[in-house]
């Protein structure tokens, strides 16, 4: 089968989140299944652009409203990534140095979409599956299946897998007529509440659509931002599959970012090793149990209650472990976390700003990485906090909940609680607190988290069936 993703991310070409890792890593499970697996994505001004080699393999134009604006498909030379890698270059629109948050993202990314279209069009043989990522990808399943221009394309199946149904792309229906020309009784199929909603269009019009873990798919009929109805109604086309992790990226034994490598078998002096460098250049106890928190610094990951939950847990267990914070987001909490450095210096310390090396070099020297989410549709952090013996601290919620067992159940290796509270983190942190000064039981939950299987291959295997069962 071939199979092509089309994503606003992909790992390490271009990453804001999760997303950037599942469509980096995904596709070349999919090839070492023996698929022909191929991404597609804009070109942003990142640093694998420019230092990687491209071929120009299609130029084309296409219109935006009234707008005719020419695109460039350029291909990465060396299938440096394992799979091949494809960048969408429209002059202006594409070409920044940011992922998203420009004012005019509706106009960049729906002319992506045109542009993906247009193109696959051209295509002698066609993929046999085209699998779209969030609302970004989520018109192509519609323009694919209503747009005109683009009928050769319909009888191709879509998959479309939502990673967050916080965001869905809304546009304001004076702008419909950015999609190309489409069949005007189809309006009921971009509606969502008088809004043209990308995201509600490509559940309707995929052939299939999966969540990223089995919770959050349930969680969504009840609170997905305003499309519960719409979940419930389509249940039947709907299926959770949960991420799984690059293990050859997130591996202890061979991380190219870390300074000393481990594996099971030398983990406390392993771990102890990453944990003293990390101290140091904190400013830190080696010896205290180290909280981490690695992520966007928004409402979904309950990031504003950390500054509370941090400064309660300091005050009240007078200052029995450490915390360290790697995140940017919304500038109050940055601003919180940040001032708060001085108060509790020898304590806690944070890093503001996105870091690919200290985050791996956080989850291989942290005992405990906090992870309180409202949402979490299946989460990475903690999968490769486990993998690098470090013990998840989550709340009950979407992917936490199918992939951590608290300690007090009967197999447990992780510690769950069930609100987004300044009080549940606290107590939290008490028990994990209280985990870490009982070395022997402490060590074998370490050892018991990096035996754990959360790699790709079981479930690139279930997007395997789905892809078959789609075709004829
Ligand atoms: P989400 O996609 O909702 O942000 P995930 O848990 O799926 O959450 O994935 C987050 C990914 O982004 C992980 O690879 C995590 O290590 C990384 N990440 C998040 N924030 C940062 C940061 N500030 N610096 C480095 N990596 C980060
Ligand atoms: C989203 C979700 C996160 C998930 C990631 C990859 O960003 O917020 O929970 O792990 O996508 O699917």
């Amino acid at each position: 089968m071939e199979i092509l993703h089309v994503s606003a991310e992909c790992y390490p070409v271009a990453k804001a989140g999760g997303l950037g890792d599942v469509v980096g890593a995904l596709p070349k499970y999919l090839n070492a299944a023996g698929h022909i697996a191929k991404v597609v994505m804009p070109m942003y001004r990142t640093k694998f652009l420019y230092d990687n080699k491209w071929e120009v393999v299609h130029k084309g134009s296409a219109y935006l409203g009234n707008t005719w604006f020419d695109y460039t498909i350029i291909k990465e030379a060396r299938n440096s990534l394992g799979f091949d890698l494809y960048l969408v270059d429209i002059n202006g629109l594409l070409d920044r140095e940011r992922i998203y948050s420009y004012e005019d993202d509706p106009e960049r990314f729906i002319s992506f979409q045109i542009a993906v279209v247009d193109w696959v069009a051209s295509w002698k043989h066609h993929p046999d599956i085209i699998h779209v990522h969030d609302h970004h990808t989520a018109l192509i399943p519609f323009m694919i299946k209503y747009c005109y221009p683009y009928q050769n394309l319909a009888e191709i199946p879509t998959v479309l897998t939502i990673h967050n149904a916080q965001y869905q792309g809304w546009l304001d229906w004076s702008k419909s007529d950015y999609i190309p020309h489409w069949d005007g009784w189809r309006w009921g199929v971009l509606d969502w509440n008088n809004m043209i909603n990308p995201l509600a269009a490509g559940i309707r019009s995929a052939w299939k659509v999966t969540t990223v873990s089995w919770s959050y798919l349930h969680e969504m009929r009840e609170e997905s931002n305003g499309l519960e109805a719409l979940f419930e109604y389509e249940r039947g086309k709907c299926a959770g599959i949960l991420n799984g992790i690059d293990t050859k990226v997130w591996d202890p034994e061979t991380d190219s970012y870390l300074d000393e490598h481990f594996s099971i078998n030398t983990l406390p002096e392993g771990k102890r090793a990453n944990k003293e460098s990390l101290c140091t250049e904190f400013g830190l106890n080696q010896e205290k149990p180290l909280f981490v928190f690695i992520g966007r610094l928004v409402g979904e990951k309950a990031a504003e209650l950390l500054p509370k939950a941090i400064g309660d847990s300091l005050y009240y267990m007078n200052q029995r472990m450490n915390f360290l914070v790697l995140g940017s987001g919304e500038p109050y909490i940055e601003g919180e976390l940040d001032n708060m450095r001085e108060y509790w210096a020898g304590n806690y310390n944070a890093r503001i700003g996105y870091n690919e090396k200290l985050s791996h070099k956080m989850y291989a020297g942290a005992d405990f990485l906090l992870m309180p989410s409202r949402v979490e549709p299946c989460g990475l952090n903690q999968m490769y906090a486990m993998r690098y013996g470090t013990v998840p601290v989550v709340r009950r919620t979407g992917g936490l909940r199918d992939t951590v067992k608290d300690i007090g159940e009967p197999g447990g290796y992780g510690i769950c609680f069930n609100q987004a509270s300044v009080g549940d983190i606290t107590n939290a942190v008490f028990r994990g607190t209280e985990l870490y000064e009982d070395k022997v039981y402490f060590n074998a939950i370490r050892k018991q988290l990096m035996q754990k299987d959360f790699s790709w291959d079981n479930s690139a295997q279930q997007y395997i069936d789905v892809y078959k069962s789609l075709l004829p």
